[in-house]
């Protein structure tokens, strides 16, 4: 199975080509985009946050409206950033962090704590870096649609946890599993089996460790989840749910594991997928700021994972509200 790792960025990963910028658009938007952030702590200082961000957003709309159909262009923007921007972008912990890669690949559990925790304790986690202008561009960065949608993503998953009737869960790339701890501590069906699925032993003993405090049955399993899931194949579970590992994987990857884990579902029982969608208005930002790729699928290639399942009822795709992120909702009949 093919499977896009993005592994830390050493030398040579964070190398990009020396590509000119010869859009004379282009360069005035870089460069506008340059003198607001050296001068971020005194721009907030005179205009304020809302106006000072809502600047900035504008002018990376602007680059990534240049970029869209240009691969030249990207890689000029690309070059732009690793060579005058991020020097000053990785002030701010979150952007550094995500460049950084710690656990040797993108979208870890860390990050996603990181974006949660700067939503939700704001005092203690909005304004992290190590200068004043690099806490800035942190609250800046958490307020971009793409942490926007992964706060959304964990609301969604947190009431659908809430309303779960069944009797047995599957998180497919679970991370610290931010959702099943922030469900449980609202209320959720007491007695549950929840099955955690991740190739990284960090996250799941995080999530192990805040899961503790509910009363659910917690099974864990490392490693690569296909091997796991194929090695399991008698079990089945009454809601498989996924976010954050099909980001990564080719669409016939995406297909295959698709089918593998609905296979594992009980009848009446419910599979949702979550990818990102390519109108990703912070795709710029992510690749130029953190090097963080993501394989993006169209809500055709999405509604093809659902095809050909056998006993499917109900198949949905939803996008949220911030062009980040696509669901993909299938149901299986229930046994006459
Ligand atoms: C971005 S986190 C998502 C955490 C959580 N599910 C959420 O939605 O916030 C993605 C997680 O998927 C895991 N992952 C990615 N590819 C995987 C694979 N092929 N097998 C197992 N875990 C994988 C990563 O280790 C990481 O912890």
């Amino acid at each position: 199975m093919a499977r896009t790792v993005q592994t830390s960025n050493d030398d040579s990963a964070s190398r990009t080509p020396r590509v000119p910028v010869k859009s004379s658009a282009l360069h005035y938007f870089l460069q506008r985009i340059e003198n607001d952030i050296t001068n971020f702590r005194d721009i907030v200082a005179r205009v304020g946050e809302i106006v000072a961000f809502s600047e900035l957003r504008k002018l990376v709309a602007a680059v990534s409206a240049e970029c869209r159909d240009s691969k030249e262009n990207m890689l000029a923007v690309h070059h732009w950033f690793d060579e005058r921007l991020n020097p000053i972008l990785h002030e701010s912990e979150l952007c550094k962090y995500c460049y950084d890669k710690p656990r040797g690949y993108s979208g870890d559990f860390g990050a996603i704590e990181l974006i949660w925790k700067g939503h939700t304790a704001p005092y203690a986690k909005r304004y992290v870096g190590t200068t004043i202008r690099g806490q800035l561009i942190n609250a800046y960065s958490l307020g971009t649609e793409n942490c926007r949608a992964n706060i959304d993503r964990i609301i969604r998953f947190r009431k659908i946890l809430c309303g779960f009737s069944g009797q047995s869960i599957a998180s497919i790339g679970c991370g610290s599993a931010i959702e099943l701890c922030e469900a449980y501590r609202v209320g959720g069906k007491p007695g549950v089996d929840v099955h955690l699925f991740d190739q990284d032993e960090s996250a799941l003993d995080a999530a192990q460790s805040q899961l503790v405090f509910f009363p659910l049955h917690v099974h864990c399993y490392g490693g690569n989840v296909i091997r796991n899931l194929i090695s399991r194949k008698q079990q089945r579970f009454d809601l498989i749910y996924s976010s954050g590992v099909f980001n990564y994987l080719e669409l016939a990857s995406a297909r295959k594991i698709a089918e593998v884990l609905w296979n594992q579902l009980n009848a009446g029982g419910s599979l949702i997928i979550c990818n990102a969608h390519p109108d990703n208005p912070t795709r710029v930002w992510m690749e130029c700021v953190s090097h963080w790729y993501l394989i993006y699928k169209t809500e055709d290639q999405m509604s093809s994972l659902a095809r050909g399942l056998v006993d499917s009822e109900y198949v949905k795709l939803e996008k949220d509200a911030y062009g980040v992120y696509q669901y993909l909702v299938i149901r299986k009949q229930k046994e006459n």
